[in-house]
């Protein structure tokens, strides 16, 4: 089976493992410290913790910037891992659920009308498949009204808004290091942000001392991980983008199918390379049978899930039931690549 996730590691990813076993310094050591200074100057902000899960990461960032009861509403997209609405209720606050676009980013239009009818804290826009939001027009709403903006980074290391990198866009940030991410660590997240003083309630969530906190660490193994998957990112990137525009190329007149698109402005980091088919099913289930390991992102919209507060979301829904993605990684071989075109070409021409 050719996975739809593997990771990419190399010689110095196992090494390092090894060096931090043998230094005896296993946890809060110098690959942590390495690893958040790297990765706050890849992304170019003034501040990063590290954190032991993307889900943790939006849990923190929302409590940091001050959203603790009901009445704080918090803008998210229909189509997102659940984690992005799940730790608006863990956080205490109401999440008020909108519609995607076409680049299954959050519509701009309803952003507008939602923060008129809802008078949201916060908004969080998605940069889905590793694809960034509109982020000068969500800027634009939320100018001069106090709403915060929290990127949910997670699926777009490296990605880009008019030159300038996912996680340095908004207000705060959080990122994911799970095992599928662009960089993997197995676990891991990172929280983000320009502002001194949101970066002092971060440290206050996660630091034992000014008021009750949590434990969210991650360990020297998985800093040391993280920083050598840090290292290969625009390599690893450069190389999902030239599958990306093989898939493209190759699928381009296949009927009924739509294709990914990079949006003018946007650097697409393809962390999925996601697939809309109105017989999506069917598709999946013969390419798995010819040993693709193809499935569906994401089978659920937010709204619907979790039975929450929601503008139309016509889009997100038709986008639930048609999306599916198949392998896009640094792992895949060149025949790899060449068998999924093929099998994809023929697979689509018989449902
Ligand atoms: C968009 C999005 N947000 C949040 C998360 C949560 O990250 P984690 O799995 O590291 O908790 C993920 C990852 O799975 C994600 O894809």
């Amino acid at each position: 089976m050719i996975p739809i996730i593997k990771p990419y590691f190399g010689r110095e990813e196992e090494e390092t493992v090894l060096e931090i076993m043998k230094s005896g310094q296993i946890t809060r050591g110098p690959w942590t410290l390495k690893f958040k200074e790297a990765f706050k100057d890849y992304i170019g902000v003034s501040y990063c913790h590290t954190i032991c899960s993307g889900t943790a990461a939006l849990y923190i960032a929302l409590k940091a910037i001050g959203i603790s009861k009901r009445e704080d509403v918090v803008i998210v997209p229909a189509l997102s891992f659940m984690a992005t609405i799940d730790a608006v209720y863990m956080a205490g606050g109401t999440p008020v659920v909108i519609d995607v676009d076409e680049s299954y980013t959050m519509d701009i239009n309803q952003l507008a009308e939602a923060v008129e009818k809802y008078k949201p804290k916060a908004v969080i826009p998605v940069h889905l498949f590793g694809q960034t939001a509109q982020m000068d027009k969500i800027k634009q709403i939320c100018k001069d009204k106090n709403i915060i903006i929290l990127e949910d980074a997670a699926q777009a290391h490296g990605a880009e808004f008019r030159g300038k990198k996912a996680g340095s866009l908004g207000d705060i940030s959080a990122f994911s290091f799970y095992a599928s991410k662009n960089v993997a660590m197995g676990e891991g997240g990172a929280i983000l942000t320009n502002n001194p003083e949101i970066d002092e309630k971060i440290s206050n969530w996660i630091e034992f001392g000014a008021h009750p906190a949590l434990n969210l660490r991650i360990t020297e193994f998985q800093a040391g991980i993280g920083y050598w998957q840090l290292r290969r990112l625009e390599e690893t990137n450069e190389k999902r983008r030239k599958i990306a525009m093989i898939y493209n190329r190759e699928f381009e007149n296949l009927p009924g199918l739509v294709l990914p698109q990079e949006y003018p402005d946007r650097k697409h980091v393809f962390h999925i390379y996601a697939l809309r088919h109105p017989r999506r099913n069917q598709i999946i289930e013969k390419l798995l049978q010819k040993g693709i390991g193809a499935r569906v992102y994401y089978d659920y919209t937010l709204h619907q899930l979790r039975n929450a507060e929601h503008l139309p979301c016509e889009f997100g829904e038709l986008a639930k039931d048609q999306l599916f993605a198949i392998p896009i990684h640094a792992s895949l071989t060149d025949s790899e690549v060449e068998y999924i075109v093929d099998t994809v070409k023929e697979v689509v021409k018989e449902v």
